[in-house]
């Protein structure tokens, strides 16, 4: 086992602590989305977890988490939700969030391929996705966060008229999601290929990732994809 891959001190015992903030927690290797929704089916009632009917926001993706404990604070009449494969990942941003008393985050430790399991349909306001691994095109191309397969689920999760906030440093990956969203019917709105141009705007919140790039001095493309409803 590599040392990126040893699990954090106590590992187990931590995360059993912050269970209440955790609402799913692996369904295994699973990948073929019907398989899953149908086994694992465990559909979450946003009021009942948030105790408010406020509008839901998802990030995919959400690594050590400083994006969604920034936005959470600032957007404190929106619930999100934090999805994360990696286990010994999302400890950290749990932690932060007991830590800071943050109220209306909650976590999914799963894949997202598995989202539609517990996320009810047109339920979601916004779907954040920062710097998702682009994986090759080359034989990966399906596992890519905005293959169309995705967006299809995307397109059955979110309301009409919610949208997705994509942001990435990778070109090719960047020009793929475009023509995906476009091929299954989104809107686009303000595209750029360099967020960062005059400076950080003020209200965009900068993620890990994004912070490692713009040490080295690489552009960050952004965009809007919104569902206009079958
Ligand atoms: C490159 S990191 C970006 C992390 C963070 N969003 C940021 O901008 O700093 C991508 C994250 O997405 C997670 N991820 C990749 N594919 C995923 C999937 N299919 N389901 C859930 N999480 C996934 C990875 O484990 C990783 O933590």
């Amino acid at each position: 086992m590599s040392m990126r891959m040893r699990k954090k001190r106590n590992f187990e015992a931590r995360m059993e602590a912050c269970k209440d903030l955790l609402l799913a927690r692996g369904a295994g290797g699973i990948l073929n989305m019907k398989e899953a929704a149908e086994t694992y089916r465990a559909l979450v009632d946003f009021r009942e977890v948030f105790g408010n009917d406020n509008p839901v926001a998802l990030e995919i993706g959400c690594g050590k988490g400083g994006f969604i404990c920034a936005l959470a604070k600032r957007e404190q009449g929106v619930n999100f939700l934090a999805l994360e494969k990696m286990s010994n990942v999302i400890l950290t941003p749990l932690e932060e969030v007991r830590l800071q008393g943050i109220e209306n985050v909650r976590f999914l430790n799963i894949r997202a391929e598995c989202l539609p399991c517990y996320i009810p349909e047109h339920s979601l306001d916004a779907i954040y996705l920062n710097f998702s691994t682009p994986l090759p095109k080359l034989g990966y191309a399906t596992q890519r966060l905005t293959h169309r397969g995705f967006l299809e689920t995307y397109k059955k999760l979110l309301k009409k008229g919610g949208r997705i906030l994509q942001k990435t440093d990778d070109r090719e990956f960047f020009e793929f999601s475009i023509e995906e969203y476009k091929a299954c019917g989104f809107r686009l709105e303000n595209l750029t290929y360099n967020l960062h141009e005059n400076g950080n705007p003020d209200w965009n919140i900068v993620t890990e990732y994004e912070q490692k790039w713009i040490e080295r001095g690489l552009p960050i493309h952004r965009v809007e994809a919104v569902y206009l409803g079958e």
